[in-house]
């Protein structure tokens, strides 16, 4: 297979450098979730997945592993190596001393997991009790990282207890309304408490010797904290994007694209005081293209944000949704070389293109992009 021979290599730390080795998800046997606190706060009121649960439709399974498998084919054909996780039966009830759930997830978005930054590998605590295990389908990759990269670092992050102290109750309730979504988010009222480390890898965006990462339903302060003393040397940012009703992972709202340059969500803005730092150092935040639809697929969490949840092969070379034309046309303008990729039908399962991914090996070392702390 095109580019199985490189050796294994565990490093990376941005969003940007040249790509070598990534993962790629896969949809099988995913299940739309039961019923459980933080998963019901994050899907939209006037979504046709409330009340659904169980596995998903074949139909749909099949289609969004054909289109996973050709995202595989053209990043192997651009001499990158792709690996893929070892789905398990997602069908099946789960618990521990604490709680139970009726099914688990899937692992289709690897990023909502795995957290690499250098050369160290981390498994997220995860926020839903539903995801709890799903840590389980990469233990073959990491393992075999593990034994083939002899500087690579494994780690989990402390397994939570995810009793109902980690969640507020005020989000039980059916009928909220985006308006007090809105204020409640934009108060930093999230879903999840701070009763102990919780996040998803894909809140942190990662730039170097600054992690920035999103306080939303999904990942809290005490889980920054966490990662702080994680990673000493690193300087852990804590953000937050009044505007988004459902705040879980930052890469459909905030998203560095190269040195110097970040695209954000026009209708979840950074605020004004977290915006200093990157205007201290030189560092531009342009608006992202308006989606291209004006509704996400059947049986989505995401938004039409997906439309920038690009991955970037290098500094000049991004993968876009291949229907996201106006995405595409701003990247173009950008001077990007644009490939578009097929993945509507993935979306579902659990995002876009850089949710489906994780990285293994980008070229490059850990540079201070932010020399001027404010
Ligand atoms: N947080 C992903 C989205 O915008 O749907």
């Amino acid at each position: 297979m095109p580019g199985k021979s490189n050796p294994t290599v565990v490093n990376s730390w941005n969003e940007w450098d040249p790509l070598k080795h990534i993962i790629i998800g896969k949809a099988d046997h995913s299940c739309i979730a039961w019923p459980e606190p933080a998963l019901d706060a994050k899907v939209p009121e006037d979504s046709a997945m409330k009340g659904m649960n169980g596995p998903r439709p074949l139909e749909t399974v099949e289609k969004a592993n054909s289109q996973l498998d050709h995202f595989v084919d053209i990043l192997e054909k651009r001499g990158i190596r792709v690996d893929r996780p070892t789905p398990i039966q997602w069908n099946r009830a789960i618990g521990t001393p604490d709680w139970q759930a009726n099914s688990m997830f899937g692992c289709m978005p690897p990023r909502d997991v795995l957290l690499t930054v250098g050369k160290e590998i981390i498994e997220a605590t995860m926020s839903y009790r539903c995801r709890w295990f799903e840590y389980l389908a990469y233990r073959p990759l990491i393992e075999s990282y593990f034994m083939e990269d002899p500087k690579m670092r494994w780690e989990a992050a402390p397994k939570p207890r995810l009793t109902d102290r980690d969640y507020r109750r005020d989000y039980l309730n059916e009928k909220i309304g985006v308006e007090k979504r809105l204020k409640w988010t934009a108060e930093k009222y999230f879903v999840t408490t701070e009763e102990e480390p919780l996040f998803d890898a894909a809140d942190v965006c990662r730039m170097g010797k600054d992690l920035f990462v999103q306080h939303g339903f999904t990942t809290n302060l005490k889980a920054m904290d966490w990662l702080q003393r994680h990673f000493p040397d690193h300087r852990v940012h804590a953000v937050n994007f009044p505007g988004d009703p459902y705040p879980i992972h930052i890469d459909a709202t905030f998203v560095p694209v190269r040195p110097g340059l970040c695209i954000n969500n026009p209708n979840r803005r950074l605020p004004d005081d977290q915006r200093k730092i990157f205007e201290k150092n030189g560092w531009e935040i342009i608006d992202a293209a308006q989606p291209a639809h004006t509704s996400p697929p059947p049986l989505c969490y995401s938004s039409v944000w997906l439309s920038m949840n690009v991955l970037i092969i290098d500094s000049k070379t991004v993968c876009v949704e291949a229907s996201e034309v106006n995405q595409m046309e701003q990247f173009d303008q950008l001077g990007f070389e644009v490939i578009p990729v097929p993945f509507r039908d993935a979306y579902p399962f659990g995002g876009g293109l850089h949710c489906a991914t994780a990285d293994v090996y980008r070229e490059g070392s850990c540079e201070d992009y932010f020399p001027k702390q404010v």
